[in-house]
């Protein structure tokens, strides 16, 4: 298949487009590198240096291409900065997806993958609800939570109005090798990072709070089955397992065999507290199931850092 990955220079991404291109799938990138990063991209592979905000660029790029698939992994993904800048935020994931969409529209794109969160669209629920599935209310908290599920109602009356495809994927909190540790989320990569140049690992709150972290090749996993499945569904992709700040501490030190220092900070403004996917959905339909538990995918992360 023809592969358009938007986001492709990114972590995710990144691990998307060598997976599309193990299995013998022609890919391109589409990425404007801000938080991305060029070597990341196989040599030889077409990257388009491009704005998604650009709506003539962004054309530009699926003209040349002509993907039959566009996997849209390219976002503004930073909660904190989501809440500083709402507006900046908007205009990358709700304003740069329309363009993404109208180009794909105009192109005759097939079908669209879309990267959504499932750890940030839910809110807060209520912990007695935990594992929450796709059909829990959506009370997000953050304006990252409501820009990245308003381009799933875009994506529902693209396909309703122009025949056009979509998958969703809304990933709890995805962690492994290649994640940027000097963003402000991503506690995995931040930790070890901080363990490997000896500097404390601050946690916001006592550290009880929790998430259900999936390692990234099992999101590639199901980036690789919604090629051929899941059309017009939405899916969590997580473990359904809770996992506290203080058990991802533990994890490091199994993973690295010494001790870990933390300090604590108050908690920040726009986290959830507990957060849980049920994702059997993703297993029904696209006989998905992440493979990979907390401590395993810690030590490979770790193995991947250290190395
Ligand atoms: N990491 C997680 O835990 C997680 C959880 C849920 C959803 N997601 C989603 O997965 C996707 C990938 O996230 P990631 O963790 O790999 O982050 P990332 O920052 O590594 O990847 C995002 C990519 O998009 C590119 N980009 C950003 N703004 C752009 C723009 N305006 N135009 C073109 N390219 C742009 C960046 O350069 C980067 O390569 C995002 O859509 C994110 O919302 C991530």
């Amino acid at each position: 298949m023809n592969i358009l990955v938007t986001g492709g220079a990114g972590f995710i991404g990144s691990h998307i487009v060598d997976a599309y291109l193990a299995r013998g799938h022609q890919v391109s990138v589409l990425d404007n590198l801000s938080t991305g990063r060029r070597e990341f991209v196989p040599a030889g592979i077409p990257l388009y240096q491009v704005d998604l905000r650009d709506a003539e660029a962004v054309n530009a790029v699926l003209a040349a291409v002509r993907p039959e698939i566009v996997n849209h992994h390219a976002a503004q993904i930073n909660v904190v900065t989501s809440l500083r800048d709402p507006a900046l935020d908007a205009q990358t994931n709700v304003l740069g997806s329309i363009n993404l969409l109208q180009a794909c529209v105009a192109y005759g794109v097939r079908k669209i993958i879309y990267a959504s969160t499932g750890g940030a669209v839910y809110g807060n629920p209520d912990p007695a609800d935990l594992p929450v599935g796709e059909d829990y209310p959506l009370y997000p908290i953050s304006p990252y939570g409501i820009s990245k599920h308003t381009v799933e109602h875009y994506l529902f009356q693209t396909a309703a109005n122009y025949g056009l495809s979509y998958t969703t994927l809304r990933y709890s909190n995805v962690y492994g090798p290649r994640q940027n540790p000097h963003g402000e989320s991503g506690v995995v990569a931040i930790f070890t990072d901080c363990l490997l140049r000896g500097e404390p690992c601050i946690i916001f709150g006592d550290g009880t709070q929790t998430r259900d972290f999936v390692y990234v090749g099992d999101v590639v996993a199901a980036n690789v089955a919604a090629l051929e499945r899941g059309d017009n569904g939405v899916y969590n992709i997580g473990t359904g397992v809770e996992t506290s700040v203080l058990e991802v501490v533990a994890a490091l030190e199994a993973a690295a065999g010494r001790p870990v220092a933390v300090e604590y900070a108050p908690p920040r403004v726009g986290e959830v507290y507990r957060i849980c996917l049920d994702c059997s959905r993703a297993e029904r339909e696209l006989g998905w199931r992440a493979q990979v538990d907390i401590r395993e995918g810690v030590r490979r992360t770790w193995a991947s850092f250290a190395a």
